[in-house]
């Protein structure tokens, strides 16, 4: 694939730092990369750092705690020329309602693969989102969503189930990337989501990250194998993302604002965590070996190490990050200390009733609770099954292993 140059990126970020304000007007030429996109360069307001004018606050409680509740690979829409097809998301969605009534978040993320794309029908592929976020329209609760390999299929985009969503549900903040960041328009949904300590504040106090794995297949006929890794330019995203927010707020170590990441299929690097796990210090299930397809840009010997870019740039770049969050594989729950980059990666937990499972596995939810908006003190989180049990919980803070 065709690189911007390195150059211009650097000019940009020059040009944005010395800019009193992000309207500078100008952008860099379209690249074109080798499936026939065209990608504009960076333009200004793609670093808008007020993306939801229209959108109420987010915010810590007034005990300074913020509770967020992550469903996992949720794979609604499976053969629904069957009846078990549609009893799985009956499941689902009351595992959704009753998940939601117990944990009361403030957050809810949806973390990849909300729908098994390749059983569900180019006309109505999305209606599936409108059964998905109903219980979160109901309870009017703030969200958004990362995008699975599942999600990227004949019948179905990524970029499709976020314009439905959008559509559909007023308090989604899912949002698209930039067109030279989407991953050749297969991974459209990067993008950040702030949380207050007050809404009256300045400047947010926690950024929540979201990053598209992509995979999957591309759309339509002639359909072909999708790469599934967060595609290299997100590198420069990350970059130019935290520049704006580092000039326009402040740097986050000066004030004191945390970062948390989710991502549906792990990085690479997780791959080699799961030969020395410790049950004690590591808790959570772990039956579900991790190999080709498992983890980002390992499906294909010759694609090893293309999620590296993405991986450097958010370790180097987001100062304060508690861990990355990810699904994909459903017989994973644990969470694990990253040597190479010093972070904590957790999986979440899979929620639905569709999607690959076994015995013994169950459904249920991670759930991470910030104690504080300030990022020295760790978030907690655990997994809650939906029949009420809790297990794995860790402080996600420098004590951890
Ligand atoms: C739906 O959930 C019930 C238990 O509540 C279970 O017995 C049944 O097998 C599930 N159906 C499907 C299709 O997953
Ligand atoms: C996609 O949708 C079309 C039209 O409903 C259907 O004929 C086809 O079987 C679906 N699945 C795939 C994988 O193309
Ligand atoms: C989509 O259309 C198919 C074929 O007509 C039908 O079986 C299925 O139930 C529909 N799905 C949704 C979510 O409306
Ligand atoms: C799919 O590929 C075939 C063979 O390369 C080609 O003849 C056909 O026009 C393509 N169809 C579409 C819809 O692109
Ligand atoms: C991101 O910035 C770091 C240093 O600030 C630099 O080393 C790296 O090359 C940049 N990455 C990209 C993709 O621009
Ligand atoms: C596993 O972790 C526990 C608790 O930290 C520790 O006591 C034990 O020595 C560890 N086991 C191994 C094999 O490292």
């Amino acid at each position: 694939m065709m690189m911007l140059p390195a150059l211009h990126f650097f000019e940009f970020v020059c040009v944005l730092a010395a800019a009193s304000s992000l309207q500078l007007g100008w952008a860099l030429p379209v690249a074109q990369d080798h499936v026939g996109f065209s990608r504009a360069a960076p333009q200004s307001n793609d670093l808008d750092l007020n993306p939801y004018a229209n959108k109420p606050r987010l915010t810590f409680r007034s005990d300074g705690t913020f509770k967020i509740t992550v469903f996992s690979d949720l794979h609604y829409g499976e053969n629904p020329w069957d009846a078990w097809g549609p009893q799985q998301d009956v499941n689902s969605t009351q595992l959704m309602n009753t998940v939601l009534t117990s944990e009361k978040p403030d957050y809810v993320v949806l973390n990849g693969d909300l729908i098994t794309g390749e059983n569900t029908f180019r006309e109505n592929s999305t209606k599936l989102i409108d059964e998905i976020v109903g219980p979160l329209n109901e309870l009017n609760l703030p969200f958004s969503s990362t995008h699975g390999n599942h999600d990227n299929e004949p019948n179905i985009t990524h970029a499709e189930e976020i314009r439905r969503e959008l559509q559909v549900a007023p308090l989604s903040y899912t949002r698209f990337a930039p067109s030279w960041a989407n991953g050749q328009g297969y991974g459209p949904g990067t993008y950040w989501v702030p949380v207050f300590t007050k809404a009256s504040d300045d400047t947010p106090s926690l950024i929540l990250w979201f990053f598209d794995s992509r995979g999957g297949f591309s759309e339509g006929t002639n359909s072909t194998r999708l790469p599934d890794w967060v595609d290299e330019n997100v590198a420069t995203w990350i970059n130019l993302t935290v520049a704006a927010m580092d000039s326009g707020w402040g740097p986050a170590d000066k004030m004191g604002r945390g970062s948390l990441a989710f991502v549906h299929i792990p990085p690479h690097v997780v791959q080699d965590l799961q030969t020395n796990l410790n049950s004690t210090q590591d808790p959570g299930l772990n039956a579900d070996e991790l190999g080709s397809g498992s983890t980002q840009a390992t499906t294909l010997s010759q694609d090893a190490g293309k999620d590296d870019p993405f991986w450097t740039a958010l370790n180097a770049q987001v100062k304060n990050l508690h861990g990355v969050i990810s699904g994909h594989d459903h017989g994973n729950e644990w969470c694990k200390r990253e040597p190479t980059k010093n972070v904590i990666f957790c999986f979440d937990k899979h929620s639905g009733y569709g999607g690959y499972s076994s015995a013994g596995w169950g459904h249920g939810v991670r759930n991470i609770v910030f104690r504080s908006p300030d990022p020295s003190v760790g978030p907690e989180t655990w997994i809650k099954m939906e029949d009420g049990e809790t297990h794995a919980r860790i402080i996600m803070d420098s004590s951890y292993n």
